[in-house]
């Protein structure tokens, strides 16, 4: 098994659910207060070239609470990518570290810090992939479903082209899930990805439906999750050709009853705009007259919103991670 996890489909179906159950023991023994450290005196580098609430936390309380030290190196102060290269960085982080964390761009970058590093290196998002987050977002989705993995349903609506949406294709292919993606033609997952989730599902029993009507992706559907419709590194000017073309895929409360089941739920991998009390959030309201974009408040704030428990399950799952591979 590789110890670094550079895209959603690493650790094989098998992998995943035994990394899910490693985070919910995880997660109990925080909660009894009997975790056991196993990192006591590992280093774990973190290279963050974009923004970062959650994943950074979620890696340094993950460390702290099992032994382990962290150094985080942000979007400037580094040498990474202007005067070093991504291959001599490698080398150096990895004669010093245990580990190595890397949130960027292209998903070369991160590829390419692997194969240099000599150490694990976790993707912590880049414009292809978010790996960490699928492992929280399916351990949530367990917590709130009571049969096998593979009775789960859920519709992703928005941006078909996002890490996210991308992710969560290939990882509900894999796991042998019911996989629906809604979004317009323009923004559909790309082809070779599509196959690729369809030759997984061929071998798992998955179901992957992809369509621009989001009535047929959302009947029957568990859960309903979206994204941002512009992501970090995308250039602002996007907003005035996302807005139209996503409007009629937001999350709204008809979106939720569109599913037929009274106990769908919401996820979202945060941040949202779902209001007008962020700057974000009052630019869109100005321009395009909405009161939050993918999500409207009356979702995101109801009680059939797990997206805190959601954000919280990224602490113990890439607890999980860093201690599959790293402790004794
Ligand atoms: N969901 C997620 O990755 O959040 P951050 O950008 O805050 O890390
Ligand atoms: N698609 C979003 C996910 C943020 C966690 C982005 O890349 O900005």
């Amino acid at each position: 098994m590789t110890r670094s996890l550079l895209t959603p489909a690493d650790l094989g179906r098998k992998g995943f659910l035994e990394m899910l159950d490693r985070a919910a023991a995880l997660k109990e023994a925080k909660r009894t207060g009997t975790e056991r450290p196993a990192l006591t005196g590992r280093n774990i580098a973190l290279v963050f070239q974009k923004d970062s609430t959650r994943t950074r936390c979620a890696f340094e309380v993950a460390a702290h609470d099992q032994g382990a030290h962290v150094t985080y190196l942000g979007p400037s102060g580094s040498h990474l990518g202007r005067e070093e290269s991504v291959a001599d960085t490698a080398r150096v982080l990895g004669s010093m570290f245990d580990g190595i964390e890397f949130r960027g761009f292209g998903q070369e970058t991160v590829e390419e810090l692997a194969r240099h590093a000599g150490v694990p290196v976790w993707n912590g998002l880049t414009d292809e992939w978010h790996p960490t987050q699928m492992l929280a977002d399916v351990l949530t989705m367990r917590e709130h479903h009571s049969g096998e993995i593979g009775s789960i349903s859920f519709c992703f609506t928005g941006d078909g082209r996002s890490n996210i949406a991308r992710s969560l294709l290939i990882t509900g292919a894999m796991l042998g899930v019911d996989v629906r993606i809604a979004a317009p033609a323009e923004l559909s997952p790309p082809e070779p990805l599509v196959q690729e989730a369809q030759c997984l599902a061929a071998a798992t029993g998955a179901r992957v439906r992809i369509t621009d009507d989001p009535a047929t992706a959302l009947d029957g559907a568990a859960f309903v999750y979206t994204d941002v419709w512009v992501s970090m590194g995308e250039p602002d000017a996007e907003w005035d050709r996302r807005v139209p073309l996503l409007t009629p895929y937001r999350v709204t409360a008809e979106t939720m009853a569109a599913t037929g089941r009274p106990d769908t739920r919401f996820l979202h991998c945060l941040p949202a705009v779902h209001d007008t009390t962020t700057e974000l959030g009052r630019r869109i309201h100005r321009r395009y007259g909405l009161a939050g974009a993918e999500v409207a408040d009356e979702v995101f704030t109801s009680a059939a919103s797990v997206v805190f428990q959601q954000a919280e399950n990224r602490l113990h799952t890439i607890k999980a991670v860093l201690v599959a591979a790293l402790g004794e």
